[in-house]
Protein backbone atom coordinates (compact mmCIF):
# COMPACT_ATOMS: atom_id res chain seq x y z
CA UNK A 1 0.00 0.00 0.00
CA UNK A 2 1.35 3.56 -0.94
CA UNK A 3 3.09 5.40 1.54
CA UNK A 4 1.18 8.48 3.30
CA UNK A 5 3.81 10.56 2.92
CA UNK A 6 3.88 10.33 -1.09
CA UNK A 7 3.51 13.63 -2.74
CA UNK A 8 3.22 13.79 -6.34
CA UNK A 9 3.70 16.42 -8.82
CA UNK A 10 3.53 17.07 -12.72
CA UNK A 11 6.59 18.96 -14.29
CA UNK A 12 5.82 19.12 -18.53
CA UNK A 13 9.35 19.36 -19.95
CA UNK A 14 9.91 22.32 -22.19
CA UNK A 15 11.54 20.48 -25.05
CA UNK A 16 8.13 19.93 -27.34
CA UNK A 17 6.71 17.70 -25.40
CA UNK A 18 4.94 19.13 -23.39
CA UNK A 19 1.92 19.40 -26.04
CA UNK A 20 1.60 15.25 -25.79
CA UNK A 21 -1.73 14.54 -23.43
CA UNK A 22 -1.15 13.34 -20.38
CA UNK A 23 -2.91 10.53 -18.28
CA UNK A 24 -5.94 11.78 -16.66
CA UNK A 25 -4.86 10.58 -13.36
CA UNK A 26 -1.90 12.47 -14.22
CA UNK A 27 -3.30 15.45 -15.28
CA UNK A 28 -4.89 16.36 -12.08
CA UNK A 29 -1.74 16.18 -9.94
CA UNK A 30 -0.67 20.22 -8.74
CA UNK A 31 2.27 21.44 -10.47
CA UNK A 32 3.29 23.14 -7.71
CA UNK A 33 6.21 20.62 -6.60
CA UNK A 34 7.24 22.52 -3.12
CA UNK A 35 6.22 19.45 -1.21
CA UNK A 36 6.23 16.71 -3.30
CA UNK A 37 8.33 13.64 -2.68
CA UNK A 38 8.18 12.29 -6.08
CA UNK A 39 7.81 14.12 -9.76
CA UNK A 40 6.49 12.79 -13.06
CA UNK A 41 8.05 14.07 -16.30
CA UNK A 42 6.42 14.60 -19.62
CA UNK A 43 9.80 14.79 -21.90
CA UNK A 44 10.78 13.56 -25.10
CA UNK A 45 11.59 10.08 -24.01
CA UNK A 46 7.99 10.03 -22.74
CA UNK A 47 6.45 9.93 -19.04
CA UNK A 48 8.57 9.24 -16.53
CA UNK A 49 8.59 9.22 -11.94
CA UNK A 50 11.13 9.83 -9.97
CA UNK A 51 12.08 11.07 -6.28
CA UNK A 52 12.44 14.87 -6.42
CA UNK A 53 16.03 16.41 -7.17
CA UNK A 54 16.34 13.11 -9.60
CA UNK A 55 17.02 14.54 -13.28
CA UNK A 56 14.49 13.29 -16.16
CA UNK A 57 16.78 11.65 -17.85
CA UNK A 58 17.11 9.10 -14.59
CA UNK A 59 14.02 9.07 -13.77
CA UNK A 60 11.21 5.07 -14.30
CA UNK A 61 10.40 5.24 -17.32
CA UNK A 62 8.34 1.79 -19.20
CA UNK A 63 10.49 1.72 -22.35
CA UNK A 64 10.07 -1.74 -23.59
CA UNK A 65 13.34 -0.80 -26.31
CA UNK A 66 15.85 -0.82 -23.62
CA UNK A 67 18.53 -2.92 -24.27
CA UNK A 68 18.56 -4.81 -20.92
CA UNK A 69 14.82 -5.56 -22.02
CA UNK A 70 16.38 -6.55 -25.68
CA UNK A 71 19.02 -8.56 -24.48
CA UNK A 72 16.60 -10.42 -21.69
CA UNK A 73 14.16 -11.05 -25.20
CA UNK A 74 16.76 -12.66 -26.90
CA UNK A 75 18.30 -14.71 -24.27
CA UNK A 76 14.82 -16.03 -23.05
CA UNK A 77 13.24 -19.50 -24.34
CA UNK A 78 10.20 -21.70 -23.11
CA UNK A 79 12.26 -24.27 -21.70
CA UNK A 80 14.02 -22.12 -19.35
CA UNK A 81 13.17 -19.36 -16.46
CA UNK A 82 10.01 -17.90 -16.86
CA UNK A 83 9.07 -19.37 -19.89
CA UNK A 84 9.12 -23.11 -18.35
CA UNK A 85 7.24 -21.92 -14.96
CA UNK A 86 4.68 -20.65 -17.28
CA UNK A 87 4.43 -24.18 -18.69
CA UNK A 88 5.58 -23.22 -21.91
CA UNK A 89 8.26 -25.79 -22.31
CA UNK A 90 4.93 -28.28 -22.01
CA UNK A 91 2.31 -26.35 -24.27
CA UNK A 92 1.51 -26.63 -28.31
CA UNK A 93 -0.61 -23.46 -29.20
CA UNK A 94 -0.94 -20.46 -27.87
CA UNK A 95 -1.29 -19.88 -24.26
CA UNK A 96 -3.27 -17.04 -21.95
CA UNK A 97 -1.70 -15.19 -19.23
CA UNK A 98 -3.40 -13.20 -16.63
CA UNK A 99 0.03 -11.28 -15.20
CA UNK A 100 -1.60 -9.84 -12.73
CA UNK A 101 0.75 -7.57 -11.36
CA UNK A 102 1.83 -5.88 -14.11
CA UNK A 103 4.68 -3.43 -12.60
CA UNK A 104 6.60 -1.97 -15.40
CA UNK A 105 5.84 -4.76 -17.80
CA UNK A 106 8.91 -6.66 -17.83
CA UNK A 107 7.82 -10.13 -17.17
CA UNK A 108 4.61 -10.20 -19.66
CA UNK A 109 6.46 -8.42 -22.48
CA UNK A 110 8.60 -11.94 -22.39
CA UNK A 111 5.85 -14.23 -21.89
CA UNK A 112 4.34 -12.04 -24.98
CA UNK A 113 7.56 -12.58 -27.03
CA UNK A 114 7.39 -15.81 -26.35
CA UNK A 115 4.08 -16.09 -28.12
CA UNK A 116 1.40 -16.02 -24.61
CA UNK A 117 -1.53 -13.76 -24.80
CA UNK A 118 -1.12 -11.52 -22.11
CA UNK A 119 -3.48 -9.44 -20.20
CA UNK A 120 -1.52 -7.11 -18.03
CA UNK A 121 -3.51 -6.25 -14.36
CA UNK A 122 -2.11 -2.94 -12.62
CA UNK A 123 -3.80 -1.26 -9.84
CA UNK A 124 -1.73 1.42 -9.05
CA UNK A 125 -3.11 4.35 -11.12
CA UNK A 126 0.71 5.87 -11.15
CA UNK A 127 1.81 2.98 -12.54
CA UNK A 128 -0.58 2.28 -14.74
CA UNK A 129 0.22 5.66 -16.63
CA UNK A 130 3.85 4.76 -16.95
CA UNK A 131 2.86 1.47 -18.95
CA UNK A 132 0.11 3.28 -21.01
CA UNK A 133 2.75 5.54 -21.99
CA UNK A 134 4.78 2.45 -22.70
CA UNK A 135 2.33 0.95 -24.84
CA UNK A 136 1.94 3.78 -26.92
CA UNK A 137 5.55 4.38 -27.59
CA UNK A 138 5.68 0.68 -28.12
CA UNK A 139 3.32 0.38 -30.53
CA UNK A 140 6.05 2.12 -33.00
CA UNK A 141 9.55 0.90 -31.94
CA UNK A 142 11.70 -0.34 -34.46
CA UNK A 143 12.09 -3.54 -33.02
CA UNK A 144 9.99 -5.92 -34.63
CA UNK A 145 10.43 -7.90 -31.44
CA UNK A 146 8.71 -5.32 -29.47
CA UNK A 147 5.74 -4.48 -31.81
CA UNK A 148 5.35 -8.17 -32.43
CA UNK A 149 5.10 -8.76 -28.22
CA UNK A 150 3.01 -5.84 -27.50
CA UNK A 151 0.83 -6.71 -30.53
CA UNK A 152 0.05 -9.93 -27.94
CA UNK A 153 -0.30 -7.63 -24.85
CA UNK A 154 -3.14 -5.72 -23.20
CA UNK A 155 -3.00 -2.86 -20.54
CA UNK A 156 -6.16 -2.87 -18.17
CA UNK A 157 -6.14 -0.60 -15.30
CA UNK A 158 -7.74 -2.66 -11.58
CA UNK A 159 -7.35 -4.49 -8.88
CA UNK A 160 -6.48 -7.83 -9.79
CA UNK A 161 -8.45 -9.25 -6.18
CA UNK A 162 -12.04 -8.02 -8.07
CA UNK A 163 -11.06 -9.53 -11.84
CA UNK A 164 -9.67 -12.67 -10.56
CA UNK A 165 -13.42 -13.47 -8.31
CA UNK A 166 -15.36 -12.48 -11.91
CA UNK A 167 -13.11 -15.10 -13.60
CA UNK A 168 -13.32 -17.90 -11.45
CA UNK A 169 -14.92 -20.64 -13.07
CA UNK A 170 -16.10 -18.50 -16.22
CA UNK A 171 -15.27 -19.26 -19.67
CA UNK A 172 -12.87 -16.49 -19.70
CA UNK A 173 -10.41 -18.02 -17.11
CA UNK A 174 -6.60 -17.77 -18.65
CA UNK A 175 -4.53 -20.50 -18.53
CA UNK A 176 -1.89 -19.43 -16.26
CA UNK A 177 -1.48 -16.40 -13.82
CA UNK A 178 1.06 -14.69 -12.85
CA UNK A 179 1.79 -13.20 -9.92
CA UNK A 180 4.86 -10.79 -8.85
CA UNK A 181 3.87 -9.24 -5.97
CA UNK A 182 6.00 -6.13 -3.89
CA UNK A 183 7.09 -8.60 -0.85
CA UNK A 184 8.04 -6.39 2.38
CA UNK A 185 11.83 -6.91 2.73
CA UNK A 186 12.81 -9.10 5.38
CA UNK A 187 16.21 -7.27 6.06
CA UNK A 188 17.41 -3.96 4.66
CA UNK A 189 19.09 -4.74 1.83
CA UNK A 190 21.10 -2.02 -0.38
CA UNK A 191 21.10 -3.66 -3.50
CA UNK A 192 17.58 -2.70 -4.85
CA UNK A 193 17.33 -2.38 -8.35
CA UNK A 194 16.65 0.88 -9.47
CA UNK A 195 13.50 0.81 -10.87
CA UNK A 196 12.43 -1.35 -7.90
CA UNK A 197 13.23 0.44 -5.55
CA UNK A 198 10.92 3.50 -7.32
CA UNK A 199 8.21 1.30 -7.28
CA UNK A 200 8.76 0.50 -3.46
CA UNK A 201 8.69 3.97 -2.57
CA UNK A 202 6.11 5.13 -4.55
CA UNK A 203 3.88 1.75 -3.85
CA UNK A 204 5.34 0.52 -0.49
CA UNK A 205 4.45 -3.55 -0.66
CA UNK A 206 1.60 -5.40 -1.19
CA UNK A 207 -0.37 -6.70 1.71
CA UNK A 208 -2.76 -8.75 -0.09
CA UNK A 209 -0.38 -11.32 -1.80
CA UNK A 210 -2.01 -14.88 0.00
CA UNK A 211 -5.66 -13.49 -0.71
CA UNK A 212 -4.50 -13.01 -4.69
CA UNK A 213 -2.78 -16.66 -4.46
CA UNK A 214 -6.13 -17.91 -3.01
CA UNK A 215 -8.19 -16.64 -5.29
CA UNK A 216 -5.35 -16.91 -8.56
CA UNK A 217 -5.98 -20.73 -7.53
CA UNK A 218 -9.71 -20.64 -7.86
CA UNK A 219 -9.75 -18.80 -11.00
CA UNK A 220 -6.48 -20.55 -13.16
CA UNK A 221 -6.77 -22.73 -15.68
CA UNK A 222 -4.05 -24.65 -15.93
CA UNK A 223 -1.62 -23.15 -13.37
CA UNK A 224 -0.50 -20.07 -10.59
CA UNK A 225 2.86 -19.21 -10.43
CA UNK A 226 4.48 -17.10 -8.68
CA UNK A 227 8.11 -15.23 -8.27
CA UNK A 228 9.07 -14.28 -4.94
CA UNK A 229 12.49 -13.32 -3.47
CA UNK A 230 14.50 -16.74 -2.90
CA UNK A 231 14.93 -15.89 1.13
CA UNK A 232 11.67 -15.84 1.26
CA UNK A 233 9.24 -18.80 2.80
CA UNK A 234 6.47 -19.93 0.37
CA UNK A 235 3.41 -17.98 0.75
CA UNK A 236 0.90 -19.24 3.32
CA UNK A 237 -1.81 -21.38 1.43
CA UNK A 238 -1.37 -24.64 -0.67
CA UNK A 239 2.54 -25.28 -0.91
CA UNK A 240 3.27 -25.30 -4.72
CA UNK A 241 3.28 -28.54 -6.39
CA UNK A 242 7.27 -27.82 -7.86
CA UNK A 243 10.11 -24.35 -7.93
CA UNK A 244 12.03 -23.71 -10.12
CA UNK A 245 14.97 -21.13 -9.00
CA UNK A 246 17.59 -19.57 -11.21
CA UNK A 247 20.03 -16.83 -10.94
CA UNK A 248 17.53 -14.09 -11.22
CA UNK A 249 14.27 -15.50 -10.03
CA UNK A 250 12.97 -17.79 -7.63
CA UNK A 251 9.55 -19.40 -9.12
CA UNK A 252 6.70 -21.39 -7.32
CA UNK A 253 4.42 -22.90 -9.61
CA UNK A 254 0.89 -24.29 -8.30
CA UNK A 255 -0.53 -26.75 -11.17
CA UNK A 256 -4.11 -27.41 -11.31
CA UNK A 257 -4.47 -31.12 -11.12
CA UNK A 258 -6.77 -31.15 -13.48
CA UNK A 259 -4.10 -30.52 -15.78
CA UNK A 260 -1.22 -32.19 -14.65
CA UNK A 261 -0.14 -33.23 -17.46
CA UNK A 262 0.83 -29.65 -18.66
CA UNK A 263 3.44 -29.58 -15.57
C1 LIG B 1 6.97 -6.15 -8.20
S1 LIG B 1 5.87 -5.27 -9.22
C2 LIG B 1 5.73 -6.34 -10.63
C3 LIG B 1 6.91 -6.24 -11.57
C4 LIG B 1 6.63 -6.89 -12.92
N1 LIG B 1 6.57 -8.34 -12.81
C5 LIG B 1 7.63 -6.48 -13.97
O1 LIG B 1 8.20 -7.37 -14.64
O2 LIG B 1 7.84 -5.27 -14.16
C6 LIG B 1 4.30 -5.52 -8.45
C7 LIG B 1 3.16 -4.68 -9.05
O3 LIG B 1 1.94 -5.35 -8.75
C8 LIG B 1 0.94 -4.37 -8.52
N2 LIG B 1 -0.11 -5.02 -7.72
C9 LIG B 1 0.00 -5.57 -6.49
N3 LIG B 1 -1.17 -6.08 -6.07
C10 LIG B 1 -2.07 -5.85 -7.09
C11 LIG B 1 -3.44 -6.14 -7.26
N4 LIG B 1 -4.17 -6.74 -6.28
N5 LIG B 1 -4.04 -5.78 -8.43
C12 LIG B 1 -3.32 -5.18 -9.42
N6 LIG B 1 -2.00 -4.85 -9.29
C13 LIG B 1 -1.38 -5.19 -8.15
C14 LIG B 1 1.69 -3.28 -7.77
O4 LIG B 1 0.98 -2.04 -7.86
C15 LIG B 1 3.04 -3.27 -8.49
O5 LIG B 1 3.03 -2.35 -9.55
Amino acid sequence: MPSDSLQLCVCEGDDGAASLPLPSAVARLPRDCAHATHVFWQGALGLALGPVGLPYAQATRVDFSDPALLYRLRTSGKRQGLGKAVGLDKTKGPVRVLDATAGLGRDALVLAHLGCEVELLERSPWVHALLDDGFRRARNAKEDSVRNAVSRMRLVHGDARERLRALAGSTAAPDVIYLDPMFPPRRKSAAVKKHIGLLQGVLGFDDDIAELLTLALAAARRRVVVKRPPDRAEIAGPLPSFTLSGKAAHFSVYVNSSFSSTR
